[in-house]
Parts: structure tokens; C-alpha cells; sequence
């Protein structure tokens, strides 16, 4: 069975899935090759939110794209793939090994040379760019604690018409479960605070996926 979106029962999805525009072959092998790794496989994003990734970047053009939290590379393969022909994407991540799988499949797709991958906290990737880096996209997906973190350093580098993805928004749901006070759960909560209480910026959750929220200037 496909993952797929939170509320979305698997008969649904799997119907959804069959009228969707279909992953393409090196995103199939990707799928695969990440199932190999089991419960770990779940880190990695659902198809049909890899689409809309792409979707968003075909319209948006963006020439310097950001991914914090790349894993075996689903998500930058989404991105890259529908990046105009002067675009690149700067992928920022902690695990050779998670990110070895990536490459592999960037490789095969024939997206290598748009993805410039950084291992290293993705805190300090972002605070090492050029003073003057300008961040058309970004996708955030990677450790929840540093969520406020690395909004305000991708806020600050925004482009005017710039857009912010944040994956992992609804959580299950367990944003609303008052009697989860898990570490991650309250960063999540904390980080959807943090954006609805900011005048700076307007965001709507989507619920895609585990929840996508869409941050763009105010
Ligand atoms: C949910 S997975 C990303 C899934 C990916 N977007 C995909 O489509 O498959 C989260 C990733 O964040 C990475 N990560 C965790 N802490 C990090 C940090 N401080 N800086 C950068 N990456 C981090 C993990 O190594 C993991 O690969």
C-alpha cells in the first residue's frame, strides 16, 4: 500500500493515487529502495505531496531552492525535477548514509549537477550562506525542535514573491491531543504558534501529506 495523506483511508488512496499523476520511474525505484530500510521508510514523503512539491516549483520558477531534511532524496528529487533550467537546490542534511541513497537516484535521474548537498546541522548550512542569498523556495523537513530556527533563517533570506514549505504540520493530529507532551509534539505546536502569531508572514496548513504549511510574506 502507497502512504498517503493524513484522514485519507487507504481504499481512497489508493484510488487518488490511480488518477494522480504518477511518480516517475526513479521515484518508483526510490520508493523501493527506501522501503528496504523499514520503519524508516516512513520518514519519507507521500507521493502524491512530492507532485504537489513539484507542482508548486513549476509555478513558482524558483532560481535558488532550499531543502532542510533530505533523507534518501524523494522530496529534492520532486523539487529538482521541476526546477526551471538556471535553478539549483541547496539540500541540507546530517546522514551520509540516508543521503548516499539520494545521490544514487539524483544520479539516475539526471539531476546530480542541480543539487548541491551539505552535511552538516541544516542550522549551520543556513547561517554559512552568503549575506546576500536570496531563497526563492524552501522545504523544511527535518528535526522538529529546530522548526522556529530555521524559519527565521529562511525568513530573513525570503524572496519577495519567495514561499515557505514546512512538512509535518498536523502531526498525526497529535497537535490536538492534549495529552501528548512529547518533545516533538510540542515542537510542532510551538512552531504553528510562532507562525500564526507573526505579523511578518501568511500561512495555511494543507492537509496533504502529514500536513504542509505554505509561508509566504505578508
Ligand atoms: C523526515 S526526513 C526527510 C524526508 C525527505 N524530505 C524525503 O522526502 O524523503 C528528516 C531528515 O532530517 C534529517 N535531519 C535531522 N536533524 C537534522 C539537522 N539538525 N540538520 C539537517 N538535517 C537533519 C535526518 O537525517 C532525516 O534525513
Amino acid at each position: 500500500m502507497n502512504k498517503t495523506s493524513i484522514g485519507i483511508e487507504p481504499e481512497l488512496g489508493s484510488y487518488l493515487a490511480s488518477v494522480n499523476s504518477s511518480p516517475s520511474e526513479v521515484q518508483r525505484q526510490l520508493i523501493d529502495r527506501t522501503a528496504e530500510l523499514g520503519r524508516r521508510a516512513g520518514m519519507q514523503i507521500a507521493p502524491e505531496q512530492g507532485e504537489f512539491l513539484a507542482t508548486l516549483v513549476d509555478l513558482l520558477s524558483p532560481t535558488f531552492a532550499v531543502e532542510v531534511g533530505t533523507f534518501t532524496g524523494y522530496s529534492a528529487l520532486s523539487i529538482a525535477g521541476a526546477l526551471p533550467p538556471d535553478g539549483s537546490l541547496l539540500c541540507c542534511d546530517v546522514s551520509e548514509e540516508w543521503t548516499a541513497i539520494a545521490k544514487e537516484h539524483w544520479e539516475l535521474a539526471g539531476l546530480s549537477g542541480a543539487i548541491d548537498l551539505r552535511i552538516a546541522p541544516a542550522s549551520e548550512t543556513l547561517a554559512d550562506l552568503p549575506a546576500d542569498t536570496v531563497i526563492d523556495f524552501a522545504f523544511v523537513d527535518a528535526d522538529k525542535a529546530g522548526y522556529v530556527e530555521y524559519y527565521e533563517q529562511i525568513l530573513s533570506r525570503l524572496a519577495p514573491k519567495g514561499l515557505i514549505c514546512v512538512d509535518n504540520t498536523i502531526w498525526s493530529g497529535s497537535v490536538i491531543d492534549e495529552s501528548d507532551t512529547s518533545v516533538d509534539t510540542e515542537a510542532i505546536r510551538a512552531f504553528n504558534r510562532h507562525v500564526a502569531d507573526d505579523p511578518r508572514t501568511r500561512q495555511v496548513i494543507v492537509p496533504i501529506g502529514d500536513g504542509l504549511t505554505l509561508i509566504r510574506h505578508a
